[in-house]
This record gives C-alpha cells, structure tokens and sequence, in this order.
C-alpha cells in the first residue's frame, strides 16, 4: 500500500484525535492532504472529519494504486450523502464546494474506470442517489402554480442534484452495471420514489428522471410491469382527481418509447391503458402542455394494431370539447395525425361519425377551427380516402359547406370552403349537382315554412286586436 492509501485510511482517526484535543490544530498544516487548504474550524466535527478526508480523496484519485480505488470509492459516496440548505445561501459554503468537486470526480470516476463496481459499491450508490434526490420537493413560488403562466421553482440544490443525476445515469449506462446485483436495491420502493419526484416544477430536473426511469424500465425486466401500473395510477389521479402533476409529458414521452417496443398482438391490459387512461388524458384542462406526446402515444398505439382505430376515434369524439376552441384545434390535428395513418377499411368504420364532426368544425364561427379542419383538404391521402368514400361524404358535408360560401364573415375561410367544394365537384358532378338542387329545394321548403309562420303570427296579431278592441267597446260585437 502506497503512502496515500495508507493516509486516506487512517487520516480520519488522525483528525479525530485532533478534534478531540484542540491544541493539535495548529499541527494540521503539516499533515499531507490537508495542507493545501486552510481550514476554518467553525464546521461542525462530523463534517469536519467528512470533508477534510474527501479532499485527501481527491488528491489519492489520479495516483492512488488501482487496488485501493474501489475503496476510495465507497468512501466518497459515504461522504456525498451529506445533504446540504440551499436555501440558505450562505451556510457551509467551503463544504458546498467540497462535495460538489467529489460528486464531480465520481461523475469522472464512474465514467472512466475500470473495475470500481465490486458487489459492495452497488448499496452504496443507491444509497447516496436516494439520500440527495429523495426529498419533499420545494412549495411552488406561486400560490396556484399554473405551468401555462407561471415560471416553474427552479431547485435550489441543482448544483448538487445535476451531478447526482449525472452520475446515476452513467452508473446505469456503465458497461460494469449489473442489473441482477442491483435488484436487490432499485426496487418497487425505489422506483415509487422516482416517479413521485416526477412532479417536480423544475423542468431540467424531469428531464434528468427521464432518462433515469427510461434507463431503469430498460434494465430492470421484473420492474417493468410495476412501473407500467404505478404510471397508469399517476395519471388516472391526474384526470379524476388533481388535475396537477407536472411531469405528464415526461412520462408520456417515456411511454410513447415503450408502447414501440409492445409485442404483438398487445395485451389486454396495453388496450386498456389506451382506452381508459389515454383517451380520458384529452379531458384535462392543461392538455396543451403534454398533447403532443399524448398524440404521439396515440398513433404509436394505432401502427401497432389498427383495429384501436375506431375505438380511439369514437373516444376522441366522446371528449371532443365543446366550449374550448384552443382545444378543438389541437383534436383536430390529432386527428389528422391518425388520419395519416388510419388503414382504409378501419376509416369506411368511422367514416359517418368522424365526419359529422368535421363538417361542425368547418362550420364554427372561430375561423381557426374552421380553418384547421378545411386544411384536412391540402392532405392526399385524407383527400384519396374522401375520394374513395364521397358518396357517403358528401352528403354529410354538403350542406355546412354551401352555407359557409354564402354567409361566413371570414373571406380567407369562404375561399377555403370553395377550394373544397370545387374538389367534390370533380369527384362525382352528378352527385354534386344532385346535393345541390336537394339543398336548394330544402332551403326552399324552409322558407316557405319561415313564411307560412310569419303570416300565422301576423293572422293571431290582428285577431288578438280586434278581440281587444271588442272588449274595449271600440267595435261592436
Ligand atoms: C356519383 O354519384 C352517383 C349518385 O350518388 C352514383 O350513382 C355514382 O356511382 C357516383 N359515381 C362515381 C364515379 O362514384
């Protein structure tokens, strides 16, 4: 054994007998390791002792003989579960700056070397991770934290918790990992933990998790399933009772990654999370902040078996929102977005419906749905499966269409329904000018029926005055 592993391991009872007598402080210049450093002695003894021996530490980390490095290792990680105020920007300020350069050289450590993993190293990383990121996360800043509007709490502690999230992942990702060994310590419980994190208002911090959980779900098997359900439970607290979590699209995110690798043909249960979890997911309020990822879990679903599609499409209909046309924009574009996707015999299944709810969009008075859902048009492939269809198509758009040419107050919109009518006039002309004299002769019928009631108020007008004035005497009976 070499001079500096000698020293790393005895250095702690040297420095313990100097706390014990004060009078040996003046002798710690003169110690190696230490030296380089003036020492203050306000730290309290235990951290004292901690950090003066991880400075030895980092000194030992280029030189120190390759036998005693996976010791070293177990100590620093000892040291790293200190957990330190950040709110309180002043404390412990030297021993901030200590264990943020070890976090830094496990980070380097776990990267580089070779032959650090023994079996004991694994309780002890679990243990350090868990220390510093399982924590009950900050109050929001804002009373009523609305991630639409509000800026997020960033965490106080982010200089200690990157490196620790950093230096998980590597462990994970490391080419020494070995999943079986660590079972025994990244379990349900632990797992549990991370996704609770998940709802953290800092976004680097989720993004970090991702990979994290990602990593996990990759290499733990028996986890897999575990985590599958505990998902499915955030979210269906998010829909039925919170309506607050922040890592959503982090999660679905994670999902859509998943959902690509299912095998066929899907589970039960894999239907069932798309029908009664991801469907329901569109009801929230702040759908815009994870709908792309939602959108995408969706077609992910929908390329893996085709016959969802007319389950998910009769869903998204079931929930399409009514007063909110931010909303309906964005169903809209996932719907075109399945669309793209959507096998002919499953769109002839859907077909009336779905329809029936376009040509309403096409004839809302809020120019961007009308807008979004006459672009269905500009796309060929929707625009072939109309084609194929249009004499169930047509009959059902038709008479919305016609209406907008005459009377939407939006030129741009009116241009857009002419396009469109001028399309389904190619495609079958007997058919349109069938559909074309019928709405006529409709609208006709409608206002002879419009006149026939107006002259029949007019008729118990005149008959309700002159019963009145008979009454009065003005007319004699
Ligand atoms: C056009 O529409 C008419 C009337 O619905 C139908 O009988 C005919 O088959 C259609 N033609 C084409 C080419 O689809």
């Amino acid at each position: 054994m070499c001079f500096w592993c000698f020293w790393a391991l005895i250095e702690p009872r040297v420095l313990a007998t100097i706390d014990t007598f004060p009078a040996y402080r003046k002798l710690l210049p003169l110690l190696p390791g230490v030296c380089a450093v003036p020492l203050t002695f306000e730290f309290s003894a235990w951290h004292f002792l901690a950090f003066s021996q991880m400075r030895v530490c980092v000194c030992l980390c280029t030189d120190v003989c390759a036998q005693e490095q996976p010791e070293l290792f177990l100590k620093k990680l000892q040291q790293c579960c200190a957990v330190f105020d950040f709110m309180d920007t002043l404390s412990d300020l030297k021993m901030k700056e200590y264990k943020r350069s070890t976090l830094n050289e496990l980070v380097d450590y776990v990267t580089v070397s070779r032959g650090y993993l023994t079996e004991q190293a694994y309780p002890e990383v679990v243990k350090m991770v868990s220390y510093n990121i399982f924590r009950t996360l900050p109050p929001s800043d804002s009373n009523e934290f609305d991630p639409e509007e509000d800026e997020p709490t960033l965490e106080a502690s982010w200089p200690h918790l990157q490196l620790v999230y950093e230096f998980f992942i590597r462990f994970l990702e490391s080419q020494e990992f070995q999943p079986s060994i660590a079972k025994k310590y990244i379990d349900q419980k632990f797992v549990l933990q991370l996704l609770e994190l998940f709802d953290s208002e800092d976004p680097r911090e989720r993004d970090y998790l991702k990979t994290v959980l990602h990593r996990i779900y990759g290499k733990f098997l028996g986890l897999r399933a575990f985590i599958r359900k505990q998902i499915n439970n955030i979210f269906l607290r998010f829909v039925y009772e919170t309506e607050h979590f922040n890592g959503v699209a982090e999660l679905l995110e994670i999902l859509g990654s998943i959902i690509n690798g299912f095998a066929l043909p899907l589970k039960a249960e894999h239907k069932q999370f798309l029908v009664k979890v991801l469907i329901p997911l569109h009801t929230v309020r702040s759908l815009s902040l994870f709908h792309a990822q939602l959108a995408y879990c969706i077609v992910q679903f929908l390329e893996k078996d085709p016959a969802l599609t007319e389950p998910v499409i009769r869903g998204l209909l079931k929930f399409w929102p009514k007063t909110c046309s931010q909303k309906e924009v964005m169903f809209l574009g996932e719907l075109e977005e399945i669309l793209d996707v959507i096998e002919p015999t499953q769109f002839v299944k859907i077909q009336d419906p779905l329809f029936k709810q376009i040509s309403k969009c096409v004839s809302s008075p809020h120019f961007q749905v009308a807008e979004r859902a006459l672009y269905y048009w500009n796309n060929e492939y929707i625009m072939s499966l109309i084609e194929e269809n249009s004499n169930v198509i047509l009959p059902i758009m038709f008479a919305s269409l016609y209406r907008i040419s005459k009377e939407h107050w939006n030129p741009a919109i009116v241009a857009l329904v002419y396009n469109v009518l001028k399309a389904f006039m190619e495609m079958n002309s007997t058919l349109f000018d069938e559909l074309t004299s019928t709405y006529k002769s409709d609208r006709q019928r409608e206002k002879k029926k419009e006149k026939e009631r107006e002259e029949l108020w007019k008729r118990l007008e005149d008959l309700e005055l002159k019963r009145s004035l008979q009454s009065d005497g003005i007319i004699p009976t």
